[in-house]
């Protein structure tokens, strides 16, 4: 959508109305998606960040970009859970501070979210799955076929997407957010931590009544495993707190029973008060509703000292919340005495209330530097210390993931006429219009298509298409014909 050309009262209408249909749509799953528009502008304006630090636009248009994880050649996969896809970032092999090029590296997978490499493989967390594939660091490839360890996890529901790191002793290390607000789960490793052996086997609960802990990682300093955790909702705007946890095997940290630090929870906590008496406080409350997100520490010597043993926490930023919070980047640092401090550390996604990004997950690159994924603005930011970054002027511009021509180019003379008028044909008879007609009543408009899909990777998604676009019953032809039509027309 370009806001240009609705002048600036159209824009704040657009986005109000934009953040009305995130709130109807999406309020369960708890993230944003949607179609808002880059703005390096409003972003060179408005982000502040510590002395000395600066703040690049490492890749673009990346929709729903999530989980990050280096390879060990230094390429940057980023997860985009909600298309099934993990893209490869390829290395900044010229140095300019961007990524040279963004590919599609698997695709077709179920919500994947959790990264990492161990051993020759590279590991995924998909929402009911736990999945391996060889990986190639210095091709920046894959090796081999993608095999799921491990399949039937409760998957779906609120907190859907799992986060998955192996940890310093060897083992696989998952968490399984909870389904719902709050309420009893019916599978039990919903809302815990869970540890495997790396072929998957050995499925064991680590820790329970972790909400949603969507970002976790051992100190350094002192080798404990610390995660980020999200406080529930409808409690009102300035509780519970959200919450970083010291996570030690066989401890309960609350949820649904306690909030914070064993405080009852109004609906379920007076039932069960030796529940809430021997839950684990946390280390650190944030504010409520803040949605802690990714979480690393800093490790290295690239930031300055008072950094050292510091940890970076994404706060995605609340919706539950009548006055907007959240939506930054900070720091926390440990005093001698174990006690927390938290400080801004990427600052100014949020102003006035309107939301200009949504940062999710962090993770340091092999350069000491930073790197941010944004899944609202469809970013991933490098944050350095002491350095230069490239201009961020039209960077909403670039970063296409496939080239329109070529994919259409693949279609040639009568061959693509049928096609494209069949997908006409199936684009009026679903009436896809009603949700998809350009201008401001539109649902979502459709735009840059060929810029993020080609015609399997759009195919794939009208057979799995996101809430609260239907599934439409149509065979694999028809699909074929509506991505070539839609391709074609829609840019
Ligand atoms: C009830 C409304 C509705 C109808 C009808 C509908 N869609 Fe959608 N569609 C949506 C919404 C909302 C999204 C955005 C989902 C998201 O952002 O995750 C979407 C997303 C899409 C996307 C992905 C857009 C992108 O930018 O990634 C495509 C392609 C699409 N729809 C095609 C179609 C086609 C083809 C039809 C008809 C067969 C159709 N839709 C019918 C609501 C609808």
């Amino acid at each position: 959508m370009k806001w240009i050309k609705y002048g600036v009262g159209g824009l704040a209408i657009l986005i109000a109305g934009f953040l009305v249909l995130v709130r109807l749509y999406v309020g369960a799953v708890n993230t944003p998606i949607g179609d808002y528009e880059f703005s390096s502008t409003a972003l060179e304006n408005q982000i502040q960040l510590p002395e000395g630090f600066t703040l690049g636009v490492y890749g673009a248009q990346i929709p729903n970009a999530r989980m990050l994880r280096f390879s060990r050649a230094g390429d940057l996969l980023v997860a985009n859970p909600n298309l099934g896809q993990i893209l490869i970032l390829a290395r900044d092999a010229d140095g300019d501070g961007r990524a040279d090029g963004t590919s599609v590296l698997i695709a077709g997978l179920n919500g994947p979210n959790g990264l990492d490499f161990f051993e020759e493989y590279l590991y995924i967390a998909e929402t009911d799955a736990i999945g391996r594939v060889p990986f190639d660091h210095e091709r920046g490839e894959l090796a081999g076929d993608y095999e799921r360890l491990v399949t039937g996890l409760p998957g779906g529901g609120n907190h859907w997407k799992k986060t998955l790191r192996f940890g310093p002793d060897g083992l696989m290390y998952v968490t399984f957010g909870s389904s719902c607000n709050v309420c009893i789960e019916s599978d039990e490793r919903r809302a815990t931590m869970l540890t495997y052996q790396p072929d998957g086997t050995d499925e064991r609960i680590f820790a329970r009544g972790l909400r949603n802990s969507a970002g976790f990682d051992w100190s350094p300093d002192d080798g404990h495993l610390y995660a980020t955790d999200n406080g529930r909702d409808m409690l009102g705007d300035d509780y519970p707190p959200c919450e970083l946890n010291k996570v030690v095997q066989g401890a309960h940290y609350g949820w649904p029973f306690a909030n914070g630090n064993k405080d009852a929870d109004p609906d379920l906590g007076e039932d069960h008060p030796e529940l809430v008496q021997n839950s684990e406080a946390p280390v650190h409350g944030f504010r409520p509703h803040n949605a802690p997100l990714g979480m690393e520490f800093v490790r290295g010597d690239g930031f300055p000292e008072q950094y050292r043993g510091a940890a970076i926490v994404a706060l995605h930023g609340s919706w539950n919340r009548s006055d907007k919070d959240g939506y930054k980047v900070v720091s926390l640092h440990w005093d001698s005495q174990g006690n927390v401090q938290e400080r801004d550390f990427v600052t100014g996604f949020l102003n006035n209330d309107e939301v200009i990004g949504r940062p999710a997950e962090v993770t340091q690159g092999p350069d000491g530097a930073f790197y941010i994924s944004d899944d609202y603005a469809g970013v991933v930011y490098r944050v350095a210390y002491g350095e230069a970054q490239p201009s961020l002027a039209g960077i909403g511009d670039s970063g296409a993931i496939f080239d329109r021509a070529q994919t259409l180019a693949a279609y040639t003379g009568q061959d693509w006429a049928s096609l494209n008028e069949r997908g006409q044909q199936l684009y009026d008879q679903f009436d896809c219009a009603s949700c998809h007609a350009s201008g401001q009543s539109s649902m979502k408009e459709l735009l840059g298509l060929g810029d993020r899909y080609d015609v399997p990777l759009l195919m794939q998604f009208l057979s799995k298409p996101r809430d609260p676009m239907p599934l439409f019953p149509l065979t694999d032809e028809d699909r074929e014909a509506l991505a070539v039509y839609l391709i074609d027309t829609n840019g």
